[in-house]
């Protein structure tokens, strides 16, 4: 079975990964890869309408019922469109994972971790990403970038979202194998660049593997 690649990008709202994705998306497919490209929460038809309640109910919500939502979709992601395509071969982008929930449901809303851990592995069937990239930002800085429109869970407040950075950077500390932290108060193009040599960077390791 030839196996393909799987990458996440993660990161505050505010932080540009969206404009990442798509350049690294473009350089990547300069290059001859095969890329799909997906996202969490709202990777198919199932995945948009968990989305849109995740994102679009203006009422309480449990934090609880809040992570199994973003659970279940997660879980609709890897088994219809992840798993499949990196069996293929091809690279999977996904815009957002697991770290997600660590960072916003865990130290966000402060439920428990481990559980969160536990969890997530179930929805992933124990399937990691060879390469995340966290980008940091600091919380006034994105919550400038966001602005006034804000979904549910950007309106989440800023001592949430310090919460949220904190987890990130734990879990860059963690994983520094697997996750790459890098600063996104930088130009577009530097950044990219950084983008591309941990990638290259990346794949060496794993030929080295072989
Ligand atoms: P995202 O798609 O990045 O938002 P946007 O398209 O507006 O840039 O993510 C949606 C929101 O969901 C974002 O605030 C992060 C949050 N989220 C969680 O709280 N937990 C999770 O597990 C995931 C995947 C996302």
């Amino acid at each position: 079975m030839k196996k393909g690649l799987f990458i996440t990008f993660e990161g505050q709202d505010g932080c540009g990964k969206t404009t990442q994705i798509n350049l690294l998306v473009k350089y990547l497919k300069n290059s001859g890869y095969d890329v799909v490209l997906t996202r969490e929460p709202g990777c198919s038809g199932l995945g948009e309408k968990i989305r849109n309640l995740l994102l679009d109910y203006d009422g309480e919500v449990s934090s609880v019922c809040e992570s199994f939502l973003f659970l279940a979709d997660r879980a609709q992601n890897v088994d219809i469109i992840v798993r499949k395509n990196i069996e293929a071969g091809k690279i999977v982008i996904s815009d957002r994972h697991t770290d997600s929930t660590v960072a916003y449901q865990g130290y966000g809303r402060k439920l428990n971790i481990d559980k969160i851990n536990m969890l997530n592995d179930i929805a992933t069937g124990g399937l990691k990403p060879d390469l995340t990239y966290v980008f940091d930002i600091d919380v006034e800085t994105s919550m400038k970038r966001v602005g006034k429109e804000k979904d549910r869970m950007e309106s989440a407040g800023k001592e949430f979202f310090e919460r949220v950075r904190k987890g990130y950077l734990q879990i860059a500390k963690n994983e520094p194998n697997r996750v790459k932290l890098i600063n996104s108060v930088d130009s577009i193009e530097n950044i990219h660049k950084q983008v591309v040599e941990m990638f290259v960077e990346k794949i060496n390791n794993l030929q080295n593997l072989e």
